[in-house]
């Protein structure tokens, strides 16, 4: 169903975020028959081009093909272009009258810049009231690069835009398998009473990237992988997996019980960090079969930032007291791949000879990217004769198999959502502020020790010292399951 009609604003339109996902996404919306004629996609960057320019700058992004190209034309008509700059006057006169033009749409500004520019942007938006009615903000992560910068972020955009008509994007909840674990936790009696400290051993969760930095470096030196990468969507992912069931779906029901688990976050500080945490750098390597830089040698500088973090931390509350949560992501690993494994504990007692083989733990492997999909492994008995052996295989659900459609992109969603004012997969601001409140600590344990990141080479799966967090522990890493 078409949603209602809107103008979508982007500030930083000429950025890699527009062209790479949000532009992407509207265009398959559009091809699938969401986007009301009357809509509008409005391009808004300091660069000097306009409608005709930014149009084709969007071609080539779409880079479509088949019967989709064919609808490329008619969805540009669709798409504008202001040059603007978010700290000077000029052209905003010029933009407000192109917003007046439609002003039963529903507007919705999407911060796609640095955050420095979030203060500036919203200012402006509210001295030509162009927050007044049915207008939503966006704002991508990260918000800020500390509690302190994202509370002046906050405070500032909440002059201009209530917290309902706030909407602070994490697209890792629009992805499909995340939204799935609330029907698998949820939907199915056979999971939640399983779901707890006696019955699973640990989680595991991994956002591997084989890609390097490339053109973000200037961007990326200043946040690394703990501000990119941890407080936003691995997290979210902690959040998805341990938070108790909301009583609803409602969007506040729902944000409650996330923000319970930001809350019970074990601490990791100076006390604790050498042990808990592992930063890493990627040096020279191979990617996808093609040697590439080294970071350094990308940013063309020196530099501390990490590329790569694994650490270890716990949910100090009664269902998950003792249970460590192991959680990693890097860039330039050997394969793109997303994934939360839940480990459970082995059984009390075997019953089998030593000549059975090992009895091996269950998981439930639920896989965001690529492939997306739930395995769950289990022990049975290898068919035939040759006495009892026991093998470890996976139930395997694959949702392109299953449903035979290839996934929307968690943008195609999280933008309707917007449009449509449903902000349950947003984070509100209590959400963001608990967990800047324990990723900086962390930061800061790691200034003060004054290490640099270990070096990794690109394409392995991180600094061995990661490998040696969860090992000592008596645990692996659920490499390529
Ligand atoms: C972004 C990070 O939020 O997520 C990027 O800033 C990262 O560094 C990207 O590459 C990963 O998203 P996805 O959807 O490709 O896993």
């Amino acid at each position: 169903p078409q949603v209602q009609s809107f103008d979508l604003v982007i500030f930083g339109g000429t950025g890699d975020l527009a062209a790479r996902k949000l532009l992407p996404a509207m265009f398959h919306r559009f091809v699938d028959g969401q986007i009301p004629e009357n809509s509008r996609i409005i391009g808004i960057a300091r660069e000097a081009t306009d409608d005709a320019g930014y149009r084709e700058q969007m071609r080539k992004a779409l880079n479509a093909e088949g019967p989709k190209a064919e609808k490329v034309d008619a969805f540009l008509k669709q798409v504008f272009y202001r040059s603007l700059d978010a700290r000077k006057d000029a052209g905003w006169d010029d933009f407000a009258a192109l917003m007046a033009e439609r002003p039963d749409n529903v507007r919705v500004f999407y911060l796609s810049t640095s955050p420095d520019l979030f203060i500036d942007i919203c200012t402006r938006l509210g001295s030509h009231r162009l927050n007044e009615g049915a207008s939503r903000v966006v704002l991508e992560k990260p918000i800020g690069r500390d509690l302190q910068s994202a509370n002046q972020i906050n405070d500032a955009v909440g002059q201009v835009f209530n917290e309902s008509q706030t909407y602070r994007i994490d697209h890792y909840l629009g992805k499909e398998t995340v939204q799935n674990l609330l029907a698998l936790r949820f939907g199915n009696a056979l999971f939640e009473p399983l779901w707890n400290a006696e019955h699973i051993d640990h989680v595991q969760i991994t956002v591997a990237e084989t890609l390097g930095v490339g053109n973000r470096a200037a961007y990326y030196n200043r946040a690394g992988a703990l501000r990119d990468m941890v407080q936003n969507h691995i997290l979210q992912l902690v959040c998805m997996v341990a938070m108790e069931p909301p009583a609803s779906l409602s969007p506040d029901a729902v944000r409650d019980e996330k923000l319970k688990v930001l809350r019970s976050l074990r601490p990791i500080d100076a006390s604790n960090a050498a042990h808990l945490t592992v930063r890493g750098q990627y040096r020279a390597g191979a990617a996808e079969g093609q040697g590439v830089p080294g970071y350094l040698e990308e940013l063309g500088d020196k530099s501390d930032t990490e590329t790569f973090v694994a650490l270890k931390t716990e949910i100090a509350n009664w269902r998950w007291a003792g249970v460590p949560f192991y959680l990693r992501t890097g860039k330039r690993l050997p394969e793109r791949v997303s994934e939360i494994v839940v480990a459970f504990k082995s059984v009390p007692h075997s019953i089998f000879d030593a000549s059975a083989g090992a009895i091996a733990n269950n998981r439930l492997v639920l896989r965001l990217q690529p492939d997306e999909g739930v395995k769950l492994w289990l022990t049975i008995k290898h068919p035939g004769p040759g006495g009892l052996r026991l093998r470890h295989v996976p139930l395997d659900m694959s949702f392109a198999e299953a449903f035979g459609v290839s996934q929307p992109d968690a943008y195609e969603r999280l933008l309707l959502d917007v449009v449509r004012g449903n902000p349950t997969l947003f984070m509100r601001r209590d959400e963001v502020e608990a967990a800047w409140l324990w990723a900086d600590p962390i930061l800061d344990a790691w200034a003060c020790s004054g290490e640099s990141p270990k070096p990794y080479t690109a394409g392995t799966w991180g600094p061995s010292a990661s490998v040696a967090l969860i090992e000592r522990d008596g645990r692996t890493w659920n490499d390529g399951g």
